[in-house]
């Protein structure tokens, strides 16, 4: 599988199907239902269906997409970052989902810095959104970390969002 990007703990690489095991613990944490949605994704062959027709769809319509991130070494699945193009939206914007185990350790930060820089240089854009839930404080907290600014709200999928821009 195509590597996105090497930091100094994080492999991140495009999702294959051998990775639908990790979506389906991923995609059911009570913390990515209640911030992000939730998918419906109970099985494996379920997973295969979301990996196909989201990731690895936005790989060939844009180049890019949600990623695999791991931790160097054994490969330890972690979580989900990469830039997506929402119809909704109007450019590409930054996602992101880690197992609660790896929260806290400034992974989350290291694997969306790399991803802004990689994805930015590569099709060359010179901005990128994200949307977060006002109530969800971690997240809000990652994108000014990562150096977002406030552009006030978005009504996304029935629920008011905040906005965020991120500009080289
Ligand atoms: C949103 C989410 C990715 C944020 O994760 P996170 O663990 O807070 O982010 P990081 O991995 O960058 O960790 C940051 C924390 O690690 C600390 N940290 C430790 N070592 C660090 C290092 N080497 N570098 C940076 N920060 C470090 C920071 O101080 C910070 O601590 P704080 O939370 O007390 O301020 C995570 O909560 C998540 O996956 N939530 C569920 C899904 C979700 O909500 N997605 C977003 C939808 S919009």
């Amino acid at each position: 599988m195509p590597t996105v990007s090497d930091t100094e703990r994080l492999t991140i690489r495009h999702f294959a199907h051998e990775d639908a095991d990790f979506i389906v613990r991923l995609l059911n944490e009570p913390s990515f239902i209640r911030h992000i949605a939730d998918k419906q994704v109970r099985t494996r062959e379920e997973a295969v269906r979301y990996l196909d027709s989201g990731p690895v769809a936005s790989y060939c319509a844009h180049g890019f997409g949600l990623n695999l991130v791991q931790l160097k070494g054994e490969g330890t699945p972690i979580g989900m970052c990469g830039l997506v193009k929402r119809d909704e939206l109007e450019g590409p914007d930054l996602g992101y989902a880690f197992l609660p185990e790896f929260c806290g350790q400034g992974y989350a930060f290291e694997a969306a810095t790399a991803v802004l820089e990689q994805g930015m240089r590569a099709h060359a854009l010179e901005s990128v959104l994200a949307v977060t839930l006002p109530d969800n404080a971690r997240s809000n907290r990652l994108l000014r970390a990562l150096g977002f600014r406030a552009r006030g709200t978005v009504d996304l999928y029935g629920a008011r969002n905040n906005l965020y821009e991120y500009r080289r």
